[in-house]
């Protein structure tokens, strides 16, 4: 059985994600699309709202379990007895961080191997950072995440301006 791990911040998920997700969903037998805490990138959405945003936005995915995690991706990985890690690969400039993570992980687990998928094009200029920043704009962003993610981000900074 091919349990994938698909780690990221998702601050939150995007369209982007959810094109990974369900072309994957096609290819394992399950996916877990682990939600890191990364509290170095000082996330919009805290980790158990992005948990919820990204369990709402997959919800149409059977083979699909959304998890938070704070630990080494790597301990996470061997805890859920999963065998290959998911990575998205938008433009060349994602390479070189994504080759470090590949070998650094491949060190700590050697027996999990890393893969690789592009989004298809109309979705490789998606970033959550772009997103966010449109948002907070008051630019229209239904056309980049879901409508719950979309909701959410829409409130989020309602409650900012109001405050
Ligand atoms: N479509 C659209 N956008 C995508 C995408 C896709 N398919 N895949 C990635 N992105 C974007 C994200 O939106 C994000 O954009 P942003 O930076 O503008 O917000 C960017 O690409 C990269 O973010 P993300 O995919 O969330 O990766 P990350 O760099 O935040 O996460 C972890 C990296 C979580 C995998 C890594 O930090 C980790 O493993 N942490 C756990 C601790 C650990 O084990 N550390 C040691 C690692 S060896």
């Amino acid at each position: 059985m091919n349990v994938v791990v698909y780690p990221g911040t998702f601050d939150p998920i995007t369209k982007g994600h959810m094109n990974l997700v369900e072309r994957a969903a096609g290819m394992f037998d399950k996916i877990i699309l682990a939600v890191a805490d990364s509290p170095k990138k000082k996330p919009l959405f805290n980790l158990e709202q992005r948990v919820l945003l990204a369990q709402q936005s997959l919800a149409h995915i059977d083979c699909v379990e959304v998890l938070g995690f704070d630990c080494l991706l790597a301990e996470f990985v061997k805890k859920h007895q999963a065998n290959i890690i998911l990575r998205g690969l938008r433009a060349v400039s994602d390479f070189e961080y994504e080759f470090q993570l590949a070998d650094m992980n491949r060190k700590l687990a050697p027996d999990v191997e890393s893969i690789f998928m592009t989004p298809t094009n109309d979705l490789s200029f998606i970033s959550s950072t772009l997103i966010r920043e449109i948002a907070m704009l008051g630019g229209n962003i239904d056309e980049f995440v879901s409508s719950d993610v979309a909701s959410a981000l829409k409130s989020r900074y309602l409650q900012q301006s109001n405050a």
